[in-house]
């Protein structure tokens, strides 16, 4: 099981009222409507933000009849582009109870409620009907779930027949150094970073065929160093509308992935793979 506890505090998941913040920057005040696009930049923790889940829905050839479990959901944002720029039916599943909380919010503020259902719950218990789902995505989620063996054996257990799994994640390329590790440990909360043969071995086992690793280190380590060169070059700003502490800790996640990027240990990859 997630130790919702530790995860809540990583740099990524704290500040989180940077959200309204964002939003009223835009002349957006707190549960006014919203247009999905205004959250892009806000909602979409993950490398390339709404192009990537775009990505997603054309490789798993999603359409308005699709229903999408997504794994590690955050405040929603993939689950909103596929409800808003698809039409799939979403299901969003989140461990922690403040981001599913303004996931909720914001689904309803954009006019998706119909077609996102945000639950909150371990991915690793939470009830899913079995056989119901024709896709699970999940977005730099999967690195943070302690037991992956079981996460994909459920997975493998909510898709029909023919269903497909989108997943794109952390992995590792060579040994972490003992600095590394703690990082990858306290700063990033990666529980399961292995290398890409471990990973799709976990698919296989799992009962996924037709499992197709890509790597995608060469794109991912130059976004995050560049995310970082601008996110100190935005300081300022930020510091001015979100405050100092609020960019530190952002600060310090974009520079330790950075480094494990730089030191050769740290990779991205997608896997794709069949019910
Ligand atoms: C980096 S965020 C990505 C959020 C979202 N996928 C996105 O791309 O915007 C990873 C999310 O996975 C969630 N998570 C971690 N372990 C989980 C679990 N066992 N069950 C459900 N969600 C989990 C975290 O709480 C966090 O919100």
């Amino acid at each position: 099981m997630n130790d919702v506890a530790a995860l809540s505090t990583m740099p990524l998941y704290t500040s989180l009222d940077r959200i309204e913040r964002g939003l009223a920057a835009l002349g957006i005040g707190p549960g006014d409507p919203i247009r999905p696009e205004q959250l892009f930049p806000l909602d979409q923790w993950h490398y390339h933000g709404a192009d990537a889940v775009a990505a997603a829905a054309r490789a798993l050839g999603l359409g308005p009849s699709s229903h999408v479990l997504d794994v590690g959901a955050g405040v929603g944002g993939p689950a909103r582009y596929l409800a808003h720029a698809v039409g799939c039916h979403v299901t969003a599943l989140e461990l922690q109870p403040a981001l599913h909380g303004i996931g909720v919010d914001l689904t309803r503020r954009c006019g998706l409620a119909d077609r996102v259902t945000h639950r909150c719950g371990d991915a690793l218990s939470y009830p899913l009907p079995p056989a119901s789902f024709d896709a699970v995505v999940s977005f730099l989620a999967i690195l943070h779930i302690p037991d992956r063996s079981r996460l994909f054996s459920r997975l493998a257990g909510v898709l029909r027949p023919g269903g497909r799994c989108y997943v794109e994640d952390l992995c590792q390329r060579a040994p972490f150094s003992p600095r590394d590790l703690r990082d990858l440990r306290a700063v990033v909360c990666g529980v399961t970073v292995t290398g890409p043969g471990d990973y799709a071995a976990d698919l296989t086992a799992a009962g996924f065929v037709d499992v197709v690793a890509t790597d995608l280190t060469d794109d991912w380590a130059p976004y995050a160093a560049e995310r970082l060169a601008a996110w100190r070059q935005n300081h300022g700003a930020y510091a001015c509308v979100h405050g100092e502490g609020a960019y530190a800790a952002q600060e310090r996640f974009y520079s330790v992935i950075a480094r494990l990027y730089d030191s050769g240990s740290l990779g991205g990859i997608r896997l794709e793979a069949a019910a």
